[in-house]
């Protein structure tokens, strides 16, 4: 049976950090984080708020707006960069957290910013096939604990948040079709190299970046892989109502719609607010839109991942 998305939520943390706060702390400008990023401001998670927490907050909006209970989820795939702790998965305390005690699985995906095009996919591919009933799939990241920030190439890009959707069977498909990949050979072009051996930190645990090769592979694979996902359903970029890419940087976006030969007006856009907060920037970008009502019944949506693995994909959604 096909699945849909029956309801969507998100949770930004209170704390707001704006480019002039950062421009205090290390040597840059609200100016040129502004052109080179398109990024205003980020939020940030405060000290007692984990991944968990703010995926929690993003998830009880969407079973609510899916008119449902915690109860009803029997799959829970969180997709993050920034898990609570090594192990147990961030899902499972997820699970914890919304009081669900009748056993439904729960695992974390680990493909950084395209986690959440992954997650819907595999949710996506369970639910159809009768797996799993109702998917709570989420994106949720604390981005701000792994960055260093004296490193203005770095810790201006990001910020903290998640994005939830409740996945459910239904008649008509409301997702259409999705592709995933990943090539390992880009690993060292954006990673968090560093592991706890021996109860020690070895190599750096925080974001490194050579923001130039992450630009050129991210604007390729992206069109690449809209193309590819449309096709598949027969269709063309000019049949989609609105895109939404991972929110990473003003400029990438703006460079994968001209690819696809597509208007600025079927973009949506998060990333001036929000900054880049990887799994989590699709599903809050889709919340948005929805709850603005700029998504609207019986029109196309392609969600288009790419992030640190090398890993992309999209997911081609009817609404
Ligand atoms: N403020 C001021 N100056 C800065 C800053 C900053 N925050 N960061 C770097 N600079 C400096 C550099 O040191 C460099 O100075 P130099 O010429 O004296 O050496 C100068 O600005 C130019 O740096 P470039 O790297 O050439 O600037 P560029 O125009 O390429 O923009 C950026 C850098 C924004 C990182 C760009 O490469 C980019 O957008 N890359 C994509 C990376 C990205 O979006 N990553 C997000 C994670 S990836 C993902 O989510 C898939």
């Amino acid at each position: 049976m096909p699945a849909r998305i029956a309801g969507t939520g998100r949770y930004l943390p209170a704390k707001v950090l704006t480019n002039d706060e950062l421009a205090q702390r290390v040597a840059t400008s609200d100016e040129w984080i502004r052109t080179r990023t398109g990024i205003h401001q980020r939020h940030i998670a405060a000290a007692n708020e984990q991944t968990s927490d703010l995926a929690v907050h993003a998830a009880r909006e969407a079973i609510a707006a899916a008119s449902m209970e915690p109860d009803d989820i029997d799959l829970i795939v969180v997709a993050t960069a920034t898990p609570d702790m090594i192990f147990p998965s961030t899902a499972a305390i997820v699970q914890d957290k919304l009081g669900i005690r009748h056993g439904g699985a729960a695992f974390d995906i680990a493909a950084v910013c395209s986690g959440f095009v992954y997650a819907l996919s595999i949710a996506e591919s369970m639910v159809s096939s009768g797996g799993a009933r109702n998917a709570l799939v989420i994106g949720a990241e604390t981005y701000s604990r792994i960055l260093d920030w004296s490193d203005r190439g770095t810790c201006v890009l990001f910020g903290d948040g998640a994005g939830a959707a409740v996945l459910v069977p239904a008649a008509e498909p409301g997702i259409l079709t999705s592709h995933l990949h990943a090539d390992g050979s880009h690993r060292h072009i954006l990673c968090t190299p560093g592991t706890i051996q021996h109860g020690a930190i070895v190599g750096t645990p925080f974001v490194h970046m050579d923001g130039a090769a992450v630009f050129k592979f991210a604007v390729k694979v992206m069109a690449d892989v809209a193309v590819e996902t449309l096709a598949a359903a027969k269709l063309t970029p000019a049949d989609v109502d609105w895109v939404i890419p991972h929110q990473a940087n003003i400029r990438i976006m703006d460079a994968t719609m001209k690819k696809l030969h597509l208007p600025e007006e079927r973009l949506v856009v998060t990333v001036d607010r929000h900054g880049n907060t990887s799994a989590a920037s699709i599903p809050m970008a889709l919340d948005i839109a929805i709850r603005d009502g700029r998504i609207r019944r019986g029109q196309h949506v392609l969600l288009i991942g790419v992030g640190g693995g090398f890993t992309w994909g999209s997911v081609l959604i009817r609404w």
